[in-house]
């Protein structure tokens, strides 16, 4: 367990997250317990240590390791309950231990009067009186279409912010970087390691190079120093291939076999899509959306609820996870196939 009592030599300017920390401050007015979920990189642990209804630097536990020795949930409500008025406690990077962070934040809240905690991870804590808030990438206008009012978005202001002085957004580059920022699919920790190499490669070209192999050419090499100022020198935050590894490393082998295989399709994905192309012996169908659901708790796919059922889809990197994972299982061409099968012959409109 990792604790740092000042995090003010950590924190950053947040861009782009004024409604996210609107509404985190709303629901920390009437819960206790608020946790910040979303996909690795999307920017919960600086959402957390930026929360405006902080009066004063919060306690930040890191949970990214996973033993908690017996007496550390003591000392810290005692701690808790002598060092201010109006505790406040960040329970980060929660989903490598989530039994283990559900009890340690349960009885902090039963222990500690009046304490509030803003925790993160992948996916919700699932005890009593818990609020979440789902943490989606930054800001991106479509392709070719600029925001109201010529606004920067968010996502482009970030990739000048971490990129060398030399970087400018003027001069129609300003779609350029957009375009970058979309190969990332928006998530800050993408967009800070791409900014890292916009001094040396043209930015069209890496997005190309993006495109083809993101988690290949979004790595930081050593001695590159930690990644943003949130960084913290752990492999985990340094690069998207060890941060999506880990999510990984999380699942259970159904829930990996789906997400390897639903990495055959571009875009959003139906309950009968992933069905007709996913499912076999293996992967049977009736507990498929089960799985479905699983993957979408634990950030892996992000869901869109329409009165015609819900569609899912794989964040670009995680596509691109699952796909390096399905050669690996050598079903690439098997899945390629009936995922063509489908479009061809059974896709409404097709
Ligand atoms: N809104 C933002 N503005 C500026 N930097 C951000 C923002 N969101 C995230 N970052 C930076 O992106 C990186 C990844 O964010 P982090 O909070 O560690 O993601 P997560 O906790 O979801 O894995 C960090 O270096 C962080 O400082
Ligand atoms: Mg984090």
């Amino acid at each position: 367990m990792h604790h740092s009592p000042d995090p003010q030599t950590t924190h950053t300017e947040l861009i782009g997250r004024d409604a996210e920390l609107t509404q985190l401050d709303t629901l920390l007015t009437t819960c206790r317990l608020v946790t910040l979920t979303g996909p690795a990189g999307v920017g919960k642990t600086a959402l957390a240590r930026a929360c405006g209804s902080l009066t004063r630097p919060p306690t930040v536990v890191s949970l990214d390791m996973l033993d908690l020795p017996e007496q550390v949930p003591g000392r810290l409500a005692a701690g808790l309950m002598t060092a201010a008025e109006r505790p406040m406690l960040v329970l980060d990077a929660c989903e490598g231990a989530a039994g283990v962070s559900a009890r340690l934040a349960g009885s902090l809240l039963a222990a500690v009067p009046g304490l509030r905690i803003v925790a993160t991870g992948r996916e919700r804590l699932g005890i009593p009186g818990e609020a979440v808030l789902p943490i989606r990438p930054l800001e991106l206008p479509p392709p070719g279409r600029p925001l109201d009012g010529g606004r920067r978005s968010a996502a482009a202001e970030l990739l000048a912010r971490r990129s060398g002085p030399g970087f400018t957004l003027g001069n129609g580059r300003e779609e350029e970087a957009a375009a970058l920022c979309r190969a990332v699919g928006g998530l800050p920790l993408g967009i800070e390691l791409a900014a890292r190499l916009t001094g040396s490669i043209p930015l069209a070209e890496l997005r190309a190079r993006i495109e083809a192999d993101p988690l290949g050419v979004l790595v930081s090499e050593p001695g590159d120093g930690p990644v943003g100022s949130a960084g913290t020198g752990h492999p985990r935050h340094e690069s998207m291939l060890a941060s999506i590894g880990w999510s990984h490393q999380l699942c259970q082998p159904a829930e990996r076999l789906l997400w390897a295989r639903l990495s055959v399709f571009g875009g959003e994905i139906s309950y009968e899509a992933a069905e007709y192309v996913c499912a076999d012996a293996h992967l049977r169908a009736p507990g498929l959306r089960d799985v479905l659901h699983r993957l979408e708790a634990r950030s892996v796919l992000s869901a869109d609820d329409r009165p015609d059922g819900t569609y899912w889809q794989l964040p670009v990197l995680y596509r691109s996870y699952g796909r390096r994972w399905l050669t690996r299982l050598g079903e690439d061409a098997s899945l390629r196939r009936r995922h063509a099968h489908y479009t061809r012959t059974l896709l409404p409109g097709a």
